[in-house]
């Protein structure tokens, strides 16, 4: 067990934590959402759903790993042995696996965006932004090629370990995911028409929320935090007993929240208003055409783009750490031959996804990338989340559960503390989560 490897420190944690949180779903989907869904109405329901439903759940993921010390398999293994909750993490580590196949995907256009930018074939191009993404996602070899670069620099940083590779890529990238923000904040800012995209963005339109709108805002923060498979059980695992868990969850939510909401105020005032496109299409198009008509755009472009694949890399990195935790606990693997191993196969289920966007006809007609998504980033995560507070409640008692968070957190043994984490573990979350589930089984529909 000692060498599992262990945060260097309570900081290290937060950022990595916070780098698995940050990613695709925060600079590229919740402002899109947010923009369909009546902007800063939207933003109170997505608060709403964060810290009322998610943020148990996460503290309930850093019990389970930091108890156990181990990855989500071992983990429901050693709290409840001979019992079958184990399946629960196994369902975590296929979603890792299905969710890094599709995720790389994406992450790889961020980074044959940058090389476009680079090479001034993003903005100085007179080829319309429409036509050169379609183009580009119909090149299956190119595809291929970027979902296996970025598989590469993914497994370049597990094969570090837990403290010289994920944290220490953290320290370096997280800083300056936030320093390329605020730099491309700050310009935005000051192009005509910015207050619009802004007025756009926060003034809340309360007739858009429904029942759908508050569901989605659910989903979104599950997915956005990393909930439901275990990343945050197997970071959990790497941290010391006596550390706060409670402040550690809190910093990473409101870090994930905040980066979130700060990329609303990049997408909106460059567009100037409501975007006329969603979906891939609002970054990689309609960002792009803005990039073309604004001083300095090439440079901005590179920066942007800069910034989408730190953020994706970060979060890449926290997907195959699961599967990679899983097979080094569970069947005694090396560190280096597990992540290498994992990371190729899962690049090879991505081929599937890389095809899915116009380079096979049959893959692109049902949709390969989404339903991907559907299943493991919607089903598997909120199902996976129900689980670990049906465990928490029903199976290891939340007596025992908060005797472990008391270790270093003060809160605990307070009536109004414990009162609303029982609240929260035992009807809040599986009644909530319940509800989304059931909802998308019978709709079918991704909320993403
Ligand atoms: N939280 C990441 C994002 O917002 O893009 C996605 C993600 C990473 C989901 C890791 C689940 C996970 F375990």
């Amino acid at each position: 067990m000692d060498n599992r490897g262990e945060w260097s420190s309570k900081l290290g944690f937060i950022l990595a934590a916070s780098g698995s949180a940050i990613g695709l779903g925060n600079i590229w989907r919740f402002p899109y959402i947010t923009g369909a869904n009546g902007g800063g109405a939207f933003v109170l329901v997505y608060l709403l759903c964060v810290f009322v439903v998610a943020f148990p759940i996460m503290i309930v993921e850093l019990v389970i790993g930091r108890k156990s010390k181990k990855d989500p398999v071992g983990a429901f293994k050693t709290i409840a042995p001979g019992s079958k909750w184990w399946i629960i993490g196994a369902m975590g580590v296929m979603a890792g696996f299905g969710i890094l196949s599709y995720y790389s995907v994406v992450a790889g256009w961020t980074v044959a965006y940058i090389v476009k930018g680079i090479s001034g074939g993003l903005t100085v191009s007179n080829l319309d932004p429409a036509v050169l993404f379609s183009r580009f996602a119909a090149n299956g070899k190119l595809q291929i090629f970027y979902l296996f670069v970025f598989s590469a620099m993914t497994v370049y940083v597990v094969i570090g370990g837990v403290k010289d590779g994920i944290e220490k890529a953290a320290r370096v990238l997280l800083p300056l995911l936030f320093l390329l923000m605020v730099v491309l904040i700050v310009y935005v800012l000051t192009l005509p028409g910015a207050i619009n995209g802004v007025k756009f963005y926060i003034i809340p339109d309360f007739s858009k929320i429904n029942s759908h709108t508050i569901l989605m805002a659910m989903g979104q923060a599950f997915f956005s935090l990393s909930l439901g498979m275990g990343a945050m059980i197997t970071y959990g695992s790497y941290l010391p007993d006596d550390d706060d868990l409670f402040s550690s969850a809190f910093y990473v939510t409101f870090f994930d929240t905040l980066i979130a909401i700060l990329a609303g105020f990049i997408i909106f005032p460059a567009l100037g208003g409501a975007p006329t496109k969603s979906g891939p299409s609002l970054v990689f198009v309609v960002l792009v055409d803005v990039f073309r008509k604004i001083p300095f755009g090439g440079v901005i472009a590179v920066i942007f783009f800069t910034l989408m694949a730190i953020a994706a890399l970060t979060s890449t990195v926290s997907l195959l750490e699961v599967v990679t935790a899983y097979l080094i606990d569970e069947k005694g693997m090396e560190r280096k031959k597990a992540a290498i191993g994992a990371g190729f196969l899962i690049a090879i289920l991505g081929i599937p996804s890389a095809l899915s966007l116009g380079a096979n006809r049959w893959l692109t007609r049902i949709g390969f990338l989404d339903k991907m998504d559907f299943i493991f980033g919607n089903i598997f995560l909120t199902f996976g989340g129900f689980m670990m507070c049906l465990f928490v409640a029903y199976k290891w008692g939340l007596e025992c559960f908060l005797e472990h968070l008391s270790e270093g957190c003060q809160h605990v043994g307070k009536p109004h503390f414990n009162g609303w984490l029982k609240i929260a573990i035992y009807f809040i979350c599986p009644l909530a989560i319940a509800i989304l589930l059931l909802y998308l089984i019978l709709t079918g529909e991704s909320l993403g």
